[in-house]
């Protein structure tokens, strides 16, 4: 990956956890007069192409927004679509992945999705468990509002139970009952299309995230805009509320070997 190979990357990023909004599909269809399903087709094609250069530019965890439980107001044509190229994607890429060393981990809700779809995500997780060159969260059917909701409604069941007491209830204890427990938080979370909102994705995880609004839509984001990305993110001053820039982000300490 020559054309990559001269970007900043500090030894202390090389753990890197980041998130994506992949978001301005239908927009880059609507541009060309193509329907709304080849942006998403062709979003996928940038997905791939994204998943492939992380480990090279020092993502260790990188978190997809694929379908938000909001995605559910598209009309059900377009919702069926998503569906079936999800479906498409493991079925063809899960083998590629799995011998990449990639580890795939799904967050959201179950609720909702079909049998189908479910047995290919169990499938997935199960067949990756071990791998650990990068770590695909894919985000699907998420909601990180709900995603709380689930959090406060398990650490209340464990109080009520006289497991915990309510003041031993702190920052941790949290972060441990999302569905993210395993995944540090985002250090970068990038979003495409030029939208400039979370979309209910990580609001908890993100408390520290750097963030960068790109103006290009999805399918167009390949390895050039990545690095560039990066690159920004390595510029980024990090004081986490100090006054000097922080040497060793939290992150690392978690994650780097
Ligand atoms: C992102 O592209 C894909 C999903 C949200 C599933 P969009 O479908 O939101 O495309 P725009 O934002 O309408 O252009
Ligand atoms: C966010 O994009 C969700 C995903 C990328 C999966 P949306 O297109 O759904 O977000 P809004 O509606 O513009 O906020
Ligand atoms: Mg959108």
């Amino acid at each position: 990956m020559s054309d990559i190979a001269n970007v900043e990357l500090p030894k202390h990023q090389t753990g890197l956890s980041v998130g994506i909004i992949m978001d301005g599909n239908g927009r880059w269809a609507a541009s060309r007069g193509l329907p709304r399903f080849e942006g998403h087709r062709r979003g996928v094609e940038a997905l791939r192409a994204a998943v492939r250069a992380a480990p090279d530019l020092g993502v260790r965890y990188l978190t997809l927004y694929s379908f938000s439980l909001e995605n559910w107001s598209r009309p059900k044509r377009e919702v069926l679509d998503l569906m079936g190229l999800l479906k498409r994607f493991i079925r063809n890429d899960l083998a590629e992945l799995h011998k990449s060393n990639v580890q795939i981990k799904v967050i959201g809700e179950p609720d909702g999705l079909s049998a189908d779809i479910l047995a290919l995500l169990a499938e997935a997780q199960d067949l990756t468990r071990n791998n650990s060159r990068l770590t695909l969260v894919i985000a699907f059917n998420y909601g990180s509002r709900q995603e709380i909701v689930g959090a406060v409604q398990a650490i209340a069941r464990r109080a009520l139970a006289g497991e915990i007491d309510p003041k031993a209830i702190d920052v941790d204890m949290i972060s441990r009952a999302l569905q993210t427990a395993t995944v540090p938080d985002p250090d970068f979370i990038i979003r495409t299309s030029g939208e400039q909102r979370l979309s209910n994705f990580l609001l908890w995880q993100a408390a520290y995230a750097e963030f960068i609004f790109l103006p290009i839509h999805w399918p167009d984001f390949d390895q050039a805009a990545f690095t560039a990305a990066i690159s920004e993110f390595n510029r980024r001053d990090r004081r986490f509320g100090g006054l000097v820039r922080a040497v060793e982000p939290d992150l690392s300490a978690k994650t780097a070997s």
